[in-house]
């Protein structure tokens, strides 16, 4: 196996892209990867540097080059407009500092901690659907509507609408690879045009009459100090709907994956539940949901003795920082007692997820919910080999996980 060999749309790279990353890290820290047209940056303290250099690295150029939006334009006008103007993920100081601070205003530690109960009950309820004994997929029944339901409740939108939140958002997330890889963006775009649609019908119904919700906060700060206009509160709601739900679906997969493949893992931290905060850090950190992130050179810079040039794109690879063996001792290990700490899998940086105690809070209770006495939880036959991943070139995750359910005592 050699550096080139990585192409992040492969599926057999997709299935497993570790073994890809160790190469790149101890034979090409820095690697030119002519499909993609960036460096792809592997090593941990290199990712780090990137991370939190933001005036070298900027957020606001995608990967999706120029003649790929127009190429789109005229069958996808409204998803190519949405990329264009971009979102707090994509701009860069002062933008970004400003609304920041504006969303983290609204997005309080204090909210997501009020969230827990409503978490708690959700994920009882969706558990208690699962079979007491025979087979389900994990995936379907649980670590997709929970965090589609959450952030619905959170933002005030209708939790009822939640199969059309999940067709907007997936289709929001297959945007990019779809523009990127040459697929078909009209196939997206009414997905797009109908989550706009339904955000504007929500957010002019919250400026007449405002409730205790997300969106109601946002309008509040945002408006009164002449920071949002109508089509970015559209594009905040789009975001936090967005970032919040295929990830935090992913930590759900991922981590019940690792934790079913390791066996004296899932019955050490059913006999230890005190131990599950540590362990989602080590899911996070050992198959993280978003394994890349990209930014655009701004000044001519070096990397582990490669010299970048201004105005190229570089691609951090995360899932490969968090198995660096010079930051974590036997990294392709799983182990739910490790101190995972410095993960990457939620950015770094002035970026740094704004929604992480949010997933932090949801992974954790789902699987207090999952581990309790009662039902034991292990892969369907001929499963454990087979699971599929998702078709994106970052975002990590089991398109199905079937599990089966055995009641115990
Ligand atoms: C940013 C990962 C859950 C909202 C980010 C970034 C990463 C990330 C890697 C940084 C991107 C960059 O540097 O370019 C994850 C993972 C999650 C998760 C792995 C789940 C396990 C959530 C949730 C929300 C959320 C639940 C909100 C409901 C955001 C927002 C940003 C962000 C708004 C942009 C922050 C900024 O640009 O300042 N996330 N995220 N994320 N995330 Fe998350």
């Amino acid at each position: 196996m050699q550096a080139s060999d990585f192409n992040p749309f492969s599926p057999t790279v997709r299935a497993n892209p570790y073994p890809y990353y160790e190469v790149l890290r101890e034979t090409a820290p820095v690697y030119w990867n002519e499909q993609l047209r960036v460096h792809l940056v592997s090593r941990f303290e290199d990712v780090l540097f990137v991370t939190k250099s933001p005036a070298l690295f900027s957020s606001k150029r995608s990967l999706v080059r120029e003649e790929q939006y127009a190429a789109a334009e005229t069958v996808a006008p409204v998803l190519v407009g949405t990329l264009r103007r971009g979102s707090m993920l994509t701009a860069d100081p002062p933008i970004h500092t400003r609304l920041r601070n504006l969303v983290s205003r609204a997005f309080t530690p204090r909210r997501v901690a009020d969230m827990e109960p409503f978490i708690r009950r959700l994920s009882r309820e969706l558990i208690s659907q699962l079979p007491e004994s025979g087979e389900f997929d994990l995936m379907k029944e649980l670590a997709e509507p929970l965090p589609i339901i959450v952030i619905a409740e959170m933002l005030g939108v209708e939790p009822a609408r939640r199969l059309d939140f999940k067709r907007w958002s997936d289709d929001t997330v297959a945007s990019t690879t779809v523009l990127l890889n040459g697929g078909d963006p009209a196939l997206v775009e009414p997905g797009i045009r109908e989550m706009r649609d339904y955000l504007e019908g929500v957010i002019a119904a919250r400026r007449k009459e405002p409730r205790d919700d997300l969106i109601s906060a946002l309008l509040e700060n945002g408006e009164k100090e002449g920071v949002l206009t109508a089509e970015t509160v559209v594009d905040f709601c789009r975001l936090l709907l967005v970032a919040g739900n295929e990830t935090t679906t992913n930590l759900l997969g991922n981590g019940m994956r690792a934790l079913l493949s390791n066996p004296e893992q899932l019955e050490r931290l059913t006999a230890e539940p005190a131990l599950i905060p540590n362990a989602v850090e080590e899911m996070l950190r050992y198959d993280s949901p978003v394994q890349a992130v990209s930014r655009y050179v701004l000044q001519d810079v070096e990397i582990a003795g490669t010299r970048i040039p201004a105005g190229s794109n570089v691609m951090t690879l995360l899932g490969s920082a968090n198995r660096d063996p010079r930051k974590y001792t036997d990294p392709e290990r799983f182990d739910v007692t490790r101190n995972a700490q410095g993960m990457v899998s939620f950015g770094h940086g002035i970026h740094f997820c704004l929604g992480a105690p949010l997933a932090r809070l949801e992974a954790k209770v789902a699987l207090e919910e999952l581990l309790e006495p009662g039902r034991r939880f292990s892969f369907a036959p001929g499963q454990r080999e087979r699971v599929e991943i998702t078709n994106h070139f970052s975002i990590r995750g089991p398109k199905a996980l079937r599990l089966r359910a055995e009641a115990t005592g």
